[in-house]
């Protein structure tokens, strides 16, 4: 049987302009995704949009549409980006689509046979104008947190999800999977959480109508996080594919935000723990951009867009920026010069540069084409070694998304490769006419090809560049991690002479 495995970003609300934060947990989900698929698993990576709720109505409603309409037109918005940025996603769902209406009411159904929902009163402080419940330690001096209007105290009727029967469950959960939540701050975060308690939960509405109705109950539509949530077990065929449902369930990486977690958490394995399914193996949670030091905001004018980015810097850049520049799960700052920096040094100089000069090595002293290596000698053992090593870190580092630490086991590679060319000094080989230097462009060479391979969940487009201009014709995409991490030898290669400049240096 194949190895299967399933990973999730959250699905991002369509009354919002895409931006870096969308972006980031979306190409941290393709990073994963890309390097399981070159480790032999069969893989689902599930996107998609949160289309219900008040704030998609009010949204739509200023404009003079319906809701469903305005999620209509700009659905694309992320569609659009997630292609630009080269994101492999295998799905795409949308909360307004049938086959999750069909999956949500069914499972309300089923929480409530099995008598974890159940119908009671909501009250708490309402802000009219914000149309919002506050409980009375978010409220400020009384007023709204939002607007700082005066709010009133409203009792609607609601359902409820009995939310506290499961703190002890979770815990016990938790105790026994301690990477279900990643990194170990934000373990101890929930648990802390926990500890103190869970009130239940209301689970529908009454003041606004644009969601899935209540299966027992029209006059009540689905609390917007039940029914986002439910996604991801929609997006894999819930209740249409059951098979292939099996095969990804459970869930083996649910990608979020720090904001979010509790949902994902806290909410969401509480709802499968009542319809006897097993909670996802893990939610990581990662932190915010700032921008150039700010906190990024539509008053402040300084959000940014990703397809702007891109067209400045280039798609892999960015990607790449992305996750050298802060180790993931931590928040970060987006800055020019930051980005600059990055590409110039890492990328153009150490990087670009090794792939070019040893292009033109073999081009100019093996004229294009590597050769069975001779004996080891000077440096050589000294750099498989080392290459071994690094990979294998790599690979451990990726597993727990230490994408940083995964990118440093890379570059630590190109390092040892920029000295190795030093010391060994090809061009005095050929000089001497010294044998010696088809070992040692042959090493270079795979070490090269291996490092590639490890960017290439970061950077796909990239590495393949490379691989071509190594003269393997081969899709990176396709190749197998495990046979490709190793030294050996290829004769079908293709004539390695020529190599466009991969990574431009930019102007700061
Ligand atoms: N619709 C819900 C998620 C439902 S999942 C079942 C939602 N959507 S969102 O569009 O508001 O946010 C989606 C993601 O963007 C969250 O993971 C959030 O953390 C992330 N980001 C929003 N702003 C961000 C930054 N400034 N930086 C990094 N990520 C941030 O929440």
């Amino acid at each position: 049987m194949n190895k299967h495995y399933y990973i999730t970003t959250p699905i991002y609300y369509i009354n919002d302009v895409p931006h870096i934060g969308h972006a980031y947990t979306t190409i941290a989900a393709d990073i994963m995704a890309r390097y399981k698929r070159i480790c032999g698993f069969d893989v689902f990576f599930l996107t998609g949009t949160d289309e219900h709720g008040q704030k998609v109505e009010k949204a739509a409603e200023q404009q003079g549409i319906s809701p469903k309409e305005l999620a209509d037109r700009t659905v694309h918005r992320f569609s659009d980006l997630w292609e630009t940025l080269n994101i492999s996603n295998t799905g795409f769902i949308r909360t307004t689509e049938e086959r999750h209406r069909k999956v949500v009411q069914y499972i309300f159904e089923k929480v409530f046979e099995n008598g974890d929902i159940y119908l009671g009163h909501y009250e708490d402080w309402y802000c009219v104008p914000c149309e919002t419940y506050f409980t009375e330690t978010q409220l400020k001096d009384g007023m709204c947190p939002d607007c700082l209007r005066p709010t009133e105290k409203l009792k609607e009727e609601s359902y409820f999800f009995r939310l506290s029967k499961y703190e002890e469950k979770l815990l016990n959960y938790m105790e026994n999977h301690k990477d279900f939540i990643l990194p170990e701050v934000r373990y101890n975060e929930v648990a802390s959480f926990l500890k103190g308690g869970l009130r239940d939960l209301s689970v529908s509405r009454t003041s606004f109508n644009w969601g899935i109705p209540v299966p027992m109950n029209k006059n009540h539509v689905v609390y917007v996080w039940f029914d986002a949530l439910a996604n991801y077990i929609t997006g894999i065929g819930f209740l249409d594919d059951v098979d292939q449902f099996k095969a990804f369930w459970p869930c083996d990486a649910h990608l979020v935000g720090k904001d979010i977690l509790r949902f994902h958490t806290v909410y969401w394995p509480s709802f499968l723990m009542s319809l006897n399914l097993e909670p996802p193996k893990h939610v990581f949670a990662h932190g915010w951009w700032t921008i150039e030091g700010h906190k990024m905001s539509k008053s402040l004018g300084n959000v940014i867009d990703p397809n702007e980015v891109v067209k400045i810097y280039g798609v892999d850049e960015f990607r790449f920026f992305l996750f050298r520049e802060v180790p993931f799960g931590l928040d970060g700052d987006f800055s020019k010069h930051g980005i600059v920096n990055r590409i110039n040094g890492d990328l153009a100089n150490d990087f670009g540069n090794l792939a070019s000069r040893s292009v033109t090595m073999i081009g100019k002293f093996l004229k294009g084409k590597i050769d069975r290596p001779e004996k080891k000698g000077g440096m050589d053992e000294y750099v498989e070694d080392n290459v071994r090593r690094l990979v294998e870190e790599y690979q451990k580092e990726m597993e727990v998304f230490a994408y940083h630490k995964a990118l440093q086991n890379a570059f630590e590679i190109i390092s040892i490769l920029n000295k190795y060319i030093d010391t060994e000094a090809p061009w005095r080989l050929a000089k001497e006419g010294d044998n010696r230097i088809k070992t040692v462009l042959y090493n270079i060479w795979n070490s090269l090809r291996i490092v590639a391979m490890l960017l290439y969940p970061y950077m796909p487009s990239k590495s393949q560049a490379i691989w071509n201009a190594l003269g393997i014709g081969k899709p990176i995409d396709k190749i197998l991690f495990d046979t490709e991490k190793i030294f050996y030898f290829m004769d079908d290669l293709g004539t390695i002479d020529k190599i466009n400049p991969i990574f431009p240096r930019i102007e700061g």
